[in-house]
């Protein structure tokens, strides 16, 4: 048991007061560090101590998520308000330029010069309406809808690719599955981005293979606590967990794969490991799932491939709203 500073000595300090509250950390055998919160009264004549130890380990990593989402929810306000700055300039830039190759011969040496503004151009005005998208996605409009033919929609999207990639495309949906309450549109756009990872994963080629069935997964822990409804259908669940039926999509693709330390940031925004990427397409795809109160999330090994995993509810309450203006605790 040691404190960070040096010499200290957390329990013979403990001898010496009537009471202290401090944390420290232990050793394990293992080697790591466990933080604890150490509590001690002295007690009695002679007198001895009483030291009690919690661990904080759960409290810490809690506290370290609320940090990054205040992070990443500061980012996508800042962004945002840079975005609207950028886009007006950029359109005149973009007018400008689509009048200036107006002026030039088709041939002039010049004219090739305005048609790379003009390509930046869209490439930057893509980038700034991702991030407005990002920072303030809007709000999805439920309605029932079969997944399978979401899936159908983005291979039509990206026959391209596919082609291109020599990537062989497998589709397995669990009979007699019925609708789930999405946007159909911010859906396929979640699934387009997904497949677009995948298939940049796999250049050369490979296999991605979609998987659609029914899975039952904990419900994140609801303030308002179980709602009349559920009572009168006379559902049992278990103590502080809400069950929430979903339909699954896994999105499995036979590429490259991810490092373990970037497994961390993949939903950070501007999180890229592509020349030309912008890190936004899953970090949008992860506000877009929490929009509707599902889930995204990533498993993957180096070298083997990747999986992603789409949790759609099939009920329609569960969506929630992120509210950009009112996450900072101030
Ligand atoms: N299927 C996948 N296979 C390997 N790496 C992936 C896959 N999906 C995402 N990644 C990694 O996650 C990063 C972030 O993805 P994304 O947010 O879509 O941004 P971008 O595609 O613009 O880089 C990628 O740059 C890549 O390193
Ligand atoms: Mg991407």
């Amino acid at each position: 048991m040691r404190t960070v500073v040096a010499g200290d000595d957390p329990v013979r300090d403990a001898a010496r007061r009537a009471s202290t509250e401090r944390e420290v950390v232990l050793a394990t055998a293992a080697g790591g560090e466990v933080p604890v919160l150490l509590r001690s009264a002295r007690l009695g004549r002679p007198p001895w101590v009483l030291l009690t130890l919690r661990d904080q380990a759960g409290t810490r990593r809690m506290e370290q998520e609320l940090r990054r989402h205040e992070r990443l929810a500061m980012l996508g306000r800042l962004s945002a308000g840079a975005a609207h700055e950028i886009r007006n300039p950029l359109a005149g830039i973009g007018t400008s330029a689509q009048v200036l190759l107006g002026r030039f011969e088709p041939r002039d040496e010049r004219a090739r010069f305005v048609r790379v503004i003009l390509e930046e151009v869209g490439r930057l005005d893509r980038i700034v309406t991702s991030l407005l998208q990002y920072a303030r996605p809007r709000v999805p409009e439920l309605k029932p809808t079969l997944l399978a033919p979401c899936i159908e929609r983005v291979l039509e999207l990206a026959a391209e690719p596919v082609a291109h990639g020599h990537v062989r495309v497998e589709v397995e949906v669990a009979p007699r599955l019925g609708p789930v309450y999405i946007d159909p549109d911010l859906v396929t756009q979640v699934l387009l981005n997904v497949t677009l990872n995948a298939l940049q994963a796999m250049p050369d080629s490979g296999t991605l293979r979609y998987e659609v069935r029914r899975v039952r997964r904990k419900a994140p822990a609801r303030s308002a606590g179980r709602r009349a409804e559920d009572r009168a259908a006379g559902r049992r669940r278990p103590r502080g967990h809400d069950w929430i039926a979903s339909q699954q999509v896994r999105v499995i693709d036979t590429g490259v794969g991810i490092p373990r330390h970037a497994l961390a940031r993949l939903f950070d925004p501007f999180f890229s490991t592509k020349p030309k990427g912008t890190g936004l397409g899953l970090a949008i795809s992860q506000s877009i799932m929490q929009e509707h109160g599902g889930a995204i999330a990533v498993a993957s090994r180096e070298g083997r491939g990747t999986t992603v995993l789409l949790d759609f509810p099939m009920e329609k309450r569960h969506g929630q709203r992120r509210q950009p203006h009112a996450d900072t605790g101030r």
